[in-house]
């Protein structure tokens, strides 16, 4: 990975963070993003103590803010040329209903329309890399999404499972309409499902709902590492196995069906209609 530019959001705590210390190792290049100054300072000094060559940057944003991912966009491309990889690995769960300063649900805004946003005003530096590739972090909670998105945006009942799942269907409709966008550019477009990751997802809900989230993978005997869940992104970012390969979910390093509904070309389309009026953004 000497050379290559990495981009990952959420890259202060677990799978995100995990994913940029192992492509440091490699000898990439990283841009970190996340809204926690202090502990995105903090993991680019660890980088460097670990590799002394390691280039590091961190960007402070709010990737649930298109204002700020706006802003955070345009620093990027002032200060570099190209991205090689861009990981949207930033996600939560939100147990209440909460509004970005947009009004749109913050589960949507976070998992699915920042990164929308973030992806095509990056798009043209990824179009100059030899070889860009994107990589969206889904779930299998995206099965548990549905196909409407009438309410998306301010739902009128809110119920924090289905705007997960919804968020991560989204990310998979996001992959598989971007990858087929990109057809006729060296630009491969990706999603992956981490498995039962040992993070502080949910923290934000309180103590008792991050332990349940951690428990339910216990009692399923498949909570795993960070360092393991990233191993699946690393593999996409770096492998030459996957440099041709788009428009897939990978699980374990293993291209796996998503589920029936998230291959609706009808649904993605109306998504990627809704985002780019929210956004916008979206004409490539
Ligand atoms: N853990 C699992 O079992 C699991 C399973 C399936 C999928 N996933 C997905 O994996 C991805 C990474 O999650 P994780 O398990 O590593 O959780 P995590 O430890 O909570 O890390 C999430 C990262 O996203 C950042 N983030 C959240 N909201 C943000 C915002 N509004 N703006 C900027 N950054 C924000 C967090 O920053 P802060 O520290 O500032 O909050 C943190 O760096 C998510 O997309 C999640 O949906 C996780």
């Amino acid at each position: 990975m000497k050379n290559k530019l990495c981009l990952i959001t959420g890259a202060t705590s677990g799978i995100g963070r995990a994913t940029a210390l192992k492509l440091a190792d490699l000898g990439a290049s990283l841009l970190l993003l996340s809204r926690n100054e202090k502990m995105g300072e903090k993991i680019c000094d660890q980088i460097k103590k670990g590799n002394s060559n390691a280039q590091t940057k961190f960007y402070k944003v709010d990737i649930s803010s298109m204002k700020e991912v706006s802003n955070v966009s345009e620093k990027i491309k002032a200060d570099f040329d190209h991205i090689d990889v861009l990981i949207n690995n930033a996600g939560a769960r939100f147990d209440q209903y909460f509004k970005n300063d947009e009004g749109i649900e913050l589960t949507f805004a976070t998992n699915h329309l920042g990164h929308f946003l973030l992806t095509l005003s990056l798009i043209e530096m990824l179009k100059k890399a030899p070889q860009g590739r994107i990589i969206n972090i889904s779930s299998p909670a995206h099965s548990r999404g549905t196909l409407e998105f009438d309410d998306i945006v301010a739902p009128a009942n809110y119920d924090r499972r289905l705007a997960y799942g919804r968020s991560k269907l989204a990310n998979l409709y996001f992959t598989y309409e971007l990858s087929s966008r990109l057809k006729n550019y060296k630009i491969t477009v990706n999603a992956v499902d981490p498995g039962g990751v040992a993070t502080n997802f949910s923290r934000n809900n309180g103590i008792y709902a991050w332990l349940k989230h951690y428990l339910s993978y216990i009692l399923q005997l498949k909570l795993i590492s960070p360092q393991k869940a990233a191993e699946t992104i690393v593999y996409l970012a770096s492998s030459e196995d996957v440099s041709k390969t788009t428009g897939k979910y990978f699980y374990e390093k293993k291209e796996i069906n998503s589920s029936p509904a998230s291959y609706s070309k009808e649904a993605a389309l109306k998504l990627w209609q809704i985002s780019s009026k929210l956004t916008g953004s979206g004409s490539l």
